[in-house]
């Protein structure tokens, strides 16, 4: 049985919808906080069952049975390690065959802030003794969809990146990276740095993003500082604008860049383009 949590989430459900393609729909469990999200893939014979993270019995009732779990990394910021610690518990109680997490790329040496939950649950699930994968997801192209949807508004890209460079995937990308790793062999102590095949600029994505909405859009170099202010009139709260702008100081470092062919490896296939990655965000209408 694989068992896959956060499976009614954005992630999750490309997950769920892979492994459809290679197993049999009883072979599946979704454990979801709630069921209802749910229904569609109970019609279609998948298991569902509740599971919470702040719930720790209905964890290894979820788990139970279950002979390789993903654990879709929470959102919960403030309790998210204690979550991933109580799921971890959980699936050493059952005797989970292999248990793959979802983190992120060189989750050890990272500077982002959100690399910081990541880098406090690797260790517990090394110390939990259970057969473990690690998937160091890089970024979801997508991460800048709300920022790409202010700039076609406002014709004007903010930047305090620099001349970073990323090596973005999409969630479907990813998603195919952990159904290659649920339903093969092999993959019991690996650690996966996941990437995009391509490292892309911002003056890239601002180029496609011109060619997708069909107006030119130009691409603002600014401060972290001013590029905090100028996010939040856009109209984005400032815990948004405080990721956004960690995230750009980050990129600045070099840290997203790597492209090492990992993802590509896993997933058979090149990973998608920048080009398709921002059309799919305005589709033609
Ligand atoms: N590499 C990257 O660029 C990147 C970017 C963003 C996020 N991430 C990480 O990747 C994870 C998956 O990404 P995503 O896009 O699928 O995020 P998402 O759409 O926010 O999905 C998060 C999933 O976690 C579930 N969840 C949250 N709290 C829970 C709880 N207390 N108990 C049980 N389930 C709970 C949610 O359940 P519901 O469906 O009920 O809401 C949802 O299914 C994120 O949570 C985050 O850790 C990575």
């Amino acid at each position: 049985m694989i068992v896959v949590t956060g499976a009614t989430g954005r992630l999750g459900r490309h997950v769920i919808e892979g492994l459809l393609e290679k197993v049999e729909a009883d072979q599946i469990t979704v454990a979801v906080r709630d069921v209802g999200k749910a229904a569609g893939l109970a019609d279609r014979g998948v298991h569902v069952r509740p599971a919470d993270y702040n719930d720790p019995a209905s964890l290894t009732g979820a788990f139970d049975g279950s002979d390789r779990l993903l654990l879709i990394s929470g959102n919960d910021v403030a309790h998210v390690v204690q979550q991933h610690s109580a799921a971890i518990d959980a699936a050493k109680q059952v005797g989970v065959g292999l248990l793959v997490y979802t983190s992120v790329l060189h989750a050890d040496t990272a500077t982002r802030r959100t690399a910081i939950p990541h880098r406090l649950t690797e260790p517990i699930i090394r110390e939990s003794g259970l057969p473990f994968t690690l998937l160091r997801n890089s970024l979801y192209t997508d991460t800048f969809a709300p920022q790409m949807k202010q700039a076609a508004a406002s014709g004007v890209f903010l930047s305090s990146a620099g001349d970073a460079r990323l090596a973005t995937a999409t969630r479907a990308d990813f998603a195919a990276a952990a159904v290659t790793v649920l339903t093969g062999e092999g993959h019991a102590g690996q650690v996966y740095e996941l990437s995009g095949d391509v490292a892309w600029g911002f003056a890239d994505l601002v180029a496609e993003l011109s060619r997708a909405t069909g107006r030119e859009i130009v691409l603002r170099p600014v401060s972290g500082s001013e590029h905090r202010d100028l996010i939040i009139a856009g109209g984005l709260p400032p815990v948004f604008a405080d990721f956004y702008v960690d995230l750009y100081r980050a990129a600045a470092t070099g840290e997203l860049s790597e492209t090492n062919g990992e993802l590509r490896r896993l997933i058979g296939r090149p990973s998608t383009p920048l080009a398709v990655s921002v059309a799919s965000t305005f589709p033609l209408s």
